[in-house]
């Protein structure tokens, strides 16, 4: 008999940063007050949160201070309650539909436990052909998993070592000298009062050069490559800004108001709206964080400042002043690919112009 895992137990830690990001994900479990957040009180009742067991285990991942707990109980799967459906927002086109729902969460514990442990979620599928993951998102999404940006790290203030933090409130006149910085200031000092150093230090350097090239030939060792690459300028390398995602076909068959998550790593959710195919910049439009799909509430929220897009991008609710941006699609041999080098601005009017989208 198939089994699963509910949640009969649900409550909150001290160290609430009041976010907003478990009412967005369990709004009828959590609301958030004024200086914290607190269990609604039908969310006291196991037979409440049974059934709402996926969106507090959403809610608990999204805490950026992990203050939500919860206990679970194992029952047999054709016990479970149904859950609960989505809601569509009023502003949604009605012609939209809901996302079909993930699979439920199974954990592995009927005791008390931290929710990330019990909810470990594999990482993104990246399908072939896709590229490598842009390391600069790998990067945002790495930050995005510590969570919390300054929140986050006022949140952990206790994790400052004492001696750090018995520094804080000092002036600077009377903090201890910085050696590497006391260094930078004696050697602008010297190059202030004898001018001539640096060219003397530029000659005696090519003596050096040549005396060590003269050596390098005497005893047949090549140096001038090594020099070479030496005098080269290091460069980085820009990720390919083309991203295949997979055939016409996979896309054709997309419902609307769907999202394709499997392209996160390399910063692009692939969208259906009601008739076009659309390929999202995962970068949030206010400061650059990357927000998260919040299937049961079909929008994309951002855990930073908390700004909302819809599924098509559009901003709706927090900071941001302005919608998230698109990228080319092209469509060769039948793949779909993403061109990130060419970006479409909603508020510029260019979501209509060719190449912004794909007709479904
Ligand atoms: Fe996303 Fe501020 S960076 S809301």
């Amino acid at each position: 008999m198939a089994t699963k895992e509910v949640i009969t137990k649900v409550w909150i830690e001290e160290g609430c940063i009041v976010c907003d990001a478990c009412e967005t994900a369990a709004p009828e479990v959590f609301e958030v007050l004024e200086e914290t957040c607190v269990i609604r009180p039908d969310a006291l009742s196991a037979e409440f949160t049974k059934p709402r067991s996926e969106g507090i285990v959403d809610a608990a991942e999204e805490c950026p201070t992990d203050v939500i707990k919860f206990e679970t109980v194992t029952v047999e799967a054709s016990d479970a309650d149904a859950p609960v459906e989505p809601v569509v927002s009023a502003e949604e086109s009605p012609a939209e539909q809901p996302v079909a729902k993930p699979a439920p969460v199974v954990s592995k514990t009927t005791e008390p436990s931290a929710p990330k442990a019990a909810t470990a979620k594999a990482s993104p599928v990246v399908s072939s052909g896709a590229g490598d993951p842009d390391p600069a998102i790998a990067a945002l999404l790495r930050a995005a998993k510590s969570r919390g940006g300054s929140a986050g790290i006022l949140a952990n203030e206790a994790a400052v070592p004492g001696e750090a933090g018995a520094l804080r409130g000092k002036a600077a006149a009377d903090l201890p000298p910085d050696a590497r910085q006391a260094k930078v200031q004696e050697a602008a000092r010297k190059a202030r009062k004898d001018p001539d150093a640096a060219r003397r230090s530029l000659i005696s350097s090519a003596a050096l050069g040549i005396g060590w090239s003269a050596f390098g030939l005497g005893t047949g060792v090549a140096v001038g490559p090594a020099f070479a690459r030496f005098m080269m300028p290091n460069v980085l390398e820009e990720p390919d800004p083309r991203v295949r995602v997979g055939p016409l076909r996979r896309y054709a068959e997309m419902e609307p108001g769907a999202v394709i998550e499997d392209f996160k790593p390399q910063g692009v959710w692939m969208i259906r709206t009601r008739n076009r195919i659309a390929a999202l910049s995962i970068i949030c439009t206010h400061l650059g964080c990357i927000p998260n799909w919040l299937p049961n509430d079909r929008k994309f929220k951002c855990p930073c400042h908390g700004s909302g897009y819809r599924q098509s991008g559009i901003n709706f609710e927090g900071p941001t002043p302005r919608p998230l941006e698109r990228f080319r699609l092209v469509v060769e041999d039948g793949v779909v690919i993403v061109d990130k080098s060419k970006r479409y601005q909603f508020e510029l009017g260019q979501w209509d112009q060719p190449g912004s989208y794909l007709e479904a």
